[in-house]
């Protein structure tokens, strides 16, 4: 039974390729088989007729019967269809090529659009820390964290969650800037935080960093920093509650949990500082916790 297109079914566009591939498949085995079985009775003939006459050249190039090279030739012909019909139809018809075709293309737009939206989103965001900057007679020092809503920021010097997105939009927000930390939230990374300028704050006279500069209080940070127009303190416990005085901003991710950890984050005084934004994210398989980010302005 053959199937027509019909507007007026359910049956989407897809579906209406697939049974007429399958129509086609049907039609092209149909002509297969006939072509074998043309090919059999062909076969029968010519060996027939060829005991009937006993037909023989001298010649070595006819040193087989007539009808033995017609065959081998009809054979060879019909091994190409039958090539042709399992193979290449199958695997490399204009259909398919066309379908591949329309997969790549809507694979690239998809890319292009994630690109265009991230692209958006810096432009966004470098616009909106420009415009901060020019209304603050200095730089913008922000501070950058994540803390669960008792506060807590980490356990035995390491991070407590997954939160793919989380780390996504500090890469976003810090990417180009001096990015100022403790020593011990420094050893909890296991490198240099790429693209970005590397200050550790610590005592120790000694200490050395590779592809990091070393200074020994907050001051001395800032200092190294003052060419940025917004430089980042990201952490750990002890260097937040140091800047809390004299951050401009605080870019927070609060982290929907209540959770258990030795190390938090300072108590923000609502008196002094002005909620901005508040952007909700849910949980997924790349998010351990629903998060919200929340920006503080300090009220001047
Ligand atoms: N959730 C988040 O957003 C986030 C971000 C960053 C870090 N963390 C977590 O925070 C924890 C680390 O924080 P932490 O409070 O233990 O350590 P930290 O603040 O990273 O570093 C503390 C160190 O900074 C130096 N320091 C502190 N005050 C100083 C001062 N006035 N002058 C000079 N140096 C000073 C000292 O280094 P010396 O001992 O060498 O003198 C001190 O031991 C880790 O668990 C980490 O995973 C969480």
């Amino acid at each position: 039974m053959l199937f027509k297109k019909n507007n007026s079914s359910d049956i989407n566009e897809d579906q209406i390729a697939l049974v007429e591939y399958a129509q086609n498949r049907i039609r092209s085995k149909k002509r297969l088989f006939f072509h074998f079985s043309i090919m059999i009775i062909g076969f029968i003939s010519m060996l027939t007729s060829n005991l009937i006459f006993e037909f023989k050249k001298d010649s070595i190039l006819f040193e087989f019967p007539w009808s033995y090279w017609l065959c081998s030739t009809w054979f060879f012909l019909f091994f190409i269809h039958l090539f042709n019909v399992y193979v290449t139809n199958k695997f490399m018809g204009k259909k398919w090529e066309k379908n591949q075709m329309k997969k790549l293309v809507n694979k690239q737009q998809i890319k292009i659009a994630e690109i265009k939206t991230e692209l958006e989103k810096e432009a966004r965001i470098i616009a909106e820390s420009q415009l901060f900057s020019q209304n603050s007679s200095r730089n913008t020092v922000t501070l950058i964290a994540a803390a669960s809503e008792n506060n807590i920021i980490g356990k035995d010097n390491k991070l407590i969650w997954r939160l793919s997105d989380d780390l996504k939009h500090f890469k976003e927000l810090t990417k180009g800037h001096f990015v100022i930390m403790g020593r011990k939230t420094f050893e909890s990374m296991p490198k240099a935080l790429p693209n970005r300028t590397n200050v550790i704050i610590t005592r120790k006279t000694d200490y050395k960093a590779e592809n990091a500069i070393v200074v020994n209080s907050l001051e001395k940070a800032l200092k190294v920093a003052e060419n940025d127009n917004q430089p980042f303190v990201i952490g750990g416990g002890e260097i937040y509650k140091l800047s809390m005085e004299i951050a401009d901003r605080i870019e927070l991710t609060r982290v929907h949990t209540s959770i258990e950890g030795d190390t938090s984050f300072p108590e923000i005084d609502l008196e002094k500082w002005q909620e901005v934004k508040n952007e909700k994210r849910l949980k997924n398989e790349k998010n351990e916790y629903d998060f919200s980010f929340l920006r503080y302005d300090k009220i001047n």
